[in-house]
């Protein structure tokens, strides 16, 4: 038996399809998922064909399918990756599930791993959407006025279909100003009230009349800022197109001054600190030697771009810090385990939940703490269907070092407890022995550390009097840093 479903190519469409179809049990294998009305489609929404016989789902009750948060972000995710087999796949994973087989959500699995990269990619693209889009004011040249027409229009490819995503993300930043963006399959517009989105590739707003980006005032500003930050002496061609991905550039008002820009640099002509726009400005072109002009590497810009060492490859995501920006308390543990992996979160899992005793023990409240790691993407190696940890190397420790030292030069902590022995060692810029430190306070820079066991060491206990007294000990550093933050708070106001 073979059935040909079709389907728009929405998500909540195919949901609704999916869940009918559980309930029919119609196994994955069977079903030929269809766009209605794309190409070699003769057959209408939500109809099935067996063979030549028309089936409908109209009288069937989904089924009631219950998802983890996780899954139903994944799915939703997956569902915007650019595959013509994706409505398959994502049946085929939701029909696992429902059959009980878990595995299926797990990134040890060949089609969970297939879900998280899909999902990866896709919020990759949204982030990328965001960060590269450009408005240009429209040519305000118009013969006759049109208030019918947007303001901003810009011209963007996504890699995945993320236009719907990232324009709400547009409209809710907005405010009032209109804008269109325009993309190869489809064009978003924002008339100041809502939202339009057209699947096709540009937009006209009257009848044969294209809105054309054309460059205006802000661009000039831009580009002329863009250009003055330039550093020829700086140039890292490999930083540059990770920062901004070569198949942006054409998006970009600035896309256009970069290609000019290093060749300029790599002819040598420049060996100054500014370009050679900025000399035109009449401000003082300083020399620069060239060995202290040359940075030993190039830094990534954001922790999610960071390729300092190669943990990036099998993690799903970086997973940044999380707290007040002004905490009086760091925490710092060691790594993300497979659920703060998967959840962009630090301390999600067991170790968490045990932390969370500990802090409320002590008085506290993840409110009031700024909670990270000393390494910020997940070391794993495969146990059976399992991501089981790996302890970071060294190498990876002291490459992470850097986001870690970014974190404690912005919220300035005035106390930070360290969770095991790699947060203390990555503190200490050493490899250390835990027993050594255990209990003590030390100051390092200016800060005061208090060094105690990790929450995972607590669970791994096999008795539960082991693990009741290094959660006391865990308690007894909270209570402690509480204490230790009150007082130095507290001396601060006495010397004001
Ligand atoms: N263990 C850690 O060290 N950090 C986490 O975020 C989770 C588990």
């Amino acid at each position: 038996m073979h059935i040909v479903v079709a389907i728009e190519d929405t998500f909540a469409s195919w949901r609704e399809t999916a869940l009918k179809a559980l309930a029919q049990h119609v196994a994955p294998e069977v079903i030929d998922w269809r766009i209605a009305g794309g190409e070699n489609n003769h057959v209408d929404s939500h109809t099935l064909f067996d063979g030549d016989a028309v089936a409908s789902f109209a009288s069937t009750a989904p089924a009631e399918v219950r998802i983890s948060r996780d899954l139903a972000e994944l799915l939703k995710d997956a569902a915007l990756y650019r595959d013509t087999t994706r409505w398959a796949f994502l049946y085929r994973v939701l029909w696992r599930w429902h059959g009980g087989d878990r595995a299926v959500a797990s990134p040890a699995d060949a089609d969970g791993a297939r879900l998280y990269k899909m999902a990866k990619a896709v919020r990759r693209a949204k982030h990328d959407m965001i960060a590269y889009v450009r408005f240009r004011l429209r040519d305000a040249s118009d013969a006759e006025p049109a208030p019918d027409l947007p303001e901003y229009v810009a011209w963007y490819e996504p890699e995945h279909d993320v236009l719907a995503w990232s324009a709400e993300h547009f409209a809710r930043r907005m405010g009032r100003s209109t804008w269109l963006i325009s993309t190869p399959d489809g064009a978003a517009w924002w008339d100041g009230n809502a939202l339009r989105l057209e699947r096709r590739s540009t937009r006209s707003t009257r009848s044969g009349d294209h809105v054309s980006p054309t460059a205006d005032e802000a661009e000039a500003l831009w580009l002329a800022y863009y250009r003055s930050t330039f550093n020829p002496a700086r140039l890292n061609e490999t930083a540059l197109e990770q920062h901004m991905p070569v198949r942006f550039w054409k998006g970009l008002p600035e896309g256009r001054l970069i290609p000019s820009m290093i060749s300029e640099a790599k002819s040598g002509a420049q060996r100054v600190a500014q370009a050679s726009g900025v000399g035109v400005l009449g401000g003082k072109s300083v020399p620069v030697d060239a060995q202290s002009a040359q940075p030993a590497r190039q830094q990534p810009s954001t922790l999610d771009a960071c390729r300092r060492c190669e943990l990036w490859r099998h993690a799903t995501q970086a997973v940044d810090g999380i707290g007040p920006a002004d905490a009086r308390i760091m925490l710092i543990g060691e790594q993300p385990g497979d659920q703060e992996d998967l959840a962009g979160k630090p301390f999600v899992g067991p170790a968490g939940r045990l932390l969370d005793i500990a802090i409320e023990r002590a008085g506290l409240s993840r409110d009031d703490l700024y909670l990270t790691n000393a390494v910020k993407h997940f070391k794993w190696m495969l146990r059976g269907k399992r991501r089981q940890h790996k302890t970071a190397a060294q190498q990876e420790i002291d490459a992470c070092g850097y986001w870690l030292e970014r974190e404690l030069d912005r919220v300035k902590p005035a106390v930070v407890v360290t969770l095991g022995a790699t947060a203390l060692g990555a503190l200490l810029h050493e490899k250390i022995s835990l027993s050594d430190y255990i209990d003590r306070t030390l100051d390092v820079g200016g800060m005061q550390v208090i060094a105690t066991w990790h929450p995972s060491y607590a669970l791994r206990q096999q008795h539960d009097d082991g693990r009741e007294r290094l959660l006391a000990a865990i308690a007894a550093a909270l209570t402690r840093a509480r204490e230790l933050a009150d007082a130095l708070r507290k001396r601060q106001h006495a010397s004001h």
